[in-house]
C-alpha cells in the first residue's frame, strides 16, 4: 500500500464528474487499498477517488471514526436513493485543508452501491442507511464523485467569507 498524494481545491479534477466502474481488476483493487492508506494518513473520515487524481465513482469510508463500525468499507458507484430530515453541523475536507464550517445537510440517507472487499475483490449489493454523521460522510463522498466540494452548498456569500479567509491562512494552497 502506498500513501497518494490529496488534490486540493482548484486542481480540475475535482470538478470533474467520475466514471462508472464496470471492471474490478487488480489495479482498482490497488487504488482502494492506496486511498484506505492514504485516508487514514490524513486523519479523515473519507475519501473519494477523484481527490487522489482518479476520476471513477469509488469511495471509501473510516467507520470507526465516524462510529458506526469496526473498519473501512469501500463502495463502487454510490448512489442516494432516499433522503430525510436536515441537520447543520460542522464539516471540513481533506482537499481544502484546516477549512471547517458549518453545513446543513440531510439527517439520514439511504445509499445504494456494490460493497468491495479487500483484499480480495469480492462484491456485494448494498443499500446502506445513514443517519448523522454517517449520512453526511455519505454525501460528502457522493458530492465528490459528481465534482462537488462541501463549499459549493454554501450560500454565495457566505462561501465567499469562508473561502477568502482560508485562502489568507494558507497562501501555500495558491
Ligand atoms: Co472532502
Amino acid at each position: 500500500m502506498s500513501v497518494l498524494d490529496i488534490r486540493i481545491i482548484g486542481d480540475p479534477v475535482l470538478r470533474q464528474k467520475s466514471k462508472e466502474i464496470d471492471i474490478v481488476d487488480e489495479k482498482l483493487l490497488k487504488l482502494a487499498s492506496d486511498m484506505i492508506e492514504t485516508m487514514h494518513n490524513a486523519n479523515g473520515l473519507g475519501l473519494a477517488a477523484n481527490q487522489v487524481g482518479i476520476p471513477l465513482r469509488l469511495i471509501v469510508l473510516n467507520l470507526k471514526d465516524i462510529g458506526v463500525g469496526k473498519k473501512d468499507i469501500v463502495l463502487i458507484n454510490p448512489e442516494v436513493v432516499y433522503s430525510e430530515g436536515s441537520s447543520i453541523e460542522e464539516e471540513g475536507c481533506l482537499s481544502i485543508p484546516g477549512l471547517y464550517t458549518e453545513l446543513e445537510r440531510p439527517y439520514y440517507v439511504e445509499v445504494e452501491a456494490q460493497e468491495l472487499k479487500l483484499p480480495k475483490g469480492k462484491l456485494r449489493n448494498v443499500r446502506i442507511k445513514g443517519e448523522d454523521l454517517y449520512a453526511r460522510a455519505l454525501l460528502h463522498e457522493i458530492d465528490h464523485i459528481n465534482g462537488i466540494l462541501f463549499v459549493d452548498r454554501l450560500d454565495d456569500i457566505k462561501r465567499r467569507i469562508v473561502l477568502a479567509k482560508w485562502k489568507r491562512e494558507h497562501p501555500e494552497y495558491s
